[in-house]
């Protein structure tokens, strides 16, 4: 047997991403408490992020009158009626800005060797700081969605929204972005998905050099 096999045989871990999948079919009778999100959000935020400035935000949709507003909100997707709570990712550069103080301070606390001040890291944010802030958020959302799973919690990622009517219903300012919604809640052990999608081998997008 080869190495890799062994490993994938023999890590329990690793079920938490071999059977991840995008549920469809949340239990509609379950509600998750708010000190369960809250510690899964801050568990999310362990994921690295540029200079460790956390650009994310999140507005979780939980009561049963906000869901059905953010269903509508979503084409009509009916798990994000479903699902016990929805998680709205932003991505908001001015607060990594915000962060750098604190940040660097911190690491100082830490005896990091810092070279750079805050200016530098603010010039360096700057350039291109919405994707710097996305690809962030971006990474903290795939990481609440793993840790979900250790709680027997499942998601499913969301883009199918309204924007313009998102961000009136959550009063979300134009300067920052909405990578995506995660719906979460425990599966409907009564409902089979579907086979997960092909997904395509080393050969197909990537190299070694
Ligand atoms: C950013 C993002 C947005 C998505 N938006 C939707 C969506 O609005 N509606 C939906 O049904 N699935 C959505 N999906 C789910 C994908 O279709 C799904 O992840 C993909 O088919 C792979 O399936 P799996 O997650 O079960 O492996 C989205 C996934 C991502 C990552």
């Amino acid at each position: 047997m080869k190495m890799t096999e062994k490993c994938l045989e023999i890590n329990e871990n690793l079920k938490i991403i071999l059977e991840r999948r995008s549920i469809t079919f949340f239990d509609k009778t379950k509600e998750i408490e708010d000190e369960l999100l809250i510690k899964i959000v801050e568990l999310a935020s362990l994921a690295p992020s540029s200079y460790n400035l956390q650009p994310w935000e999140v507005i979780i949709v939980k009561s049963k009158e906000n869901k059905k507003k953010l269903r509508e909100i979503c084409f009509n997707q009916e798990k994000v009626e479903d699902a016990s709570a929805n998680i709205v990712v932003i991505a908001n550069y001015k607060r990594a800005i915000n962060n750098i103080e604190r940040v660097l301070d911190d690491f100082k606390s830490k005896g990091y060797p810092i070279s750079v001040n805050k200016s530098i890291i603010e010039n360096f944010y700057t350039n291109n700081a919405k994707m710097r802030a996305v690809r962030d958020a971006s990474l903290f959302a795939m990481n609440l969605m793993l840790i979900a799973r250790f709680f027997n919690l499942e998601t499913h990622p969301m883009e199918g929204f309204n924007e313009k009517l998102l961000r009136e219903f959550l009063n979300i300012e134009d300067y920052k972005e909405i990578p995506l919604i995660i719906a979460i809640g425990y599966k409907d052990l009564t409902k089979e998905l579907l086979p997960q999608g092909i997904r395509f081998p080393f050969s197909d997008f990537g190299k070694i050099i």
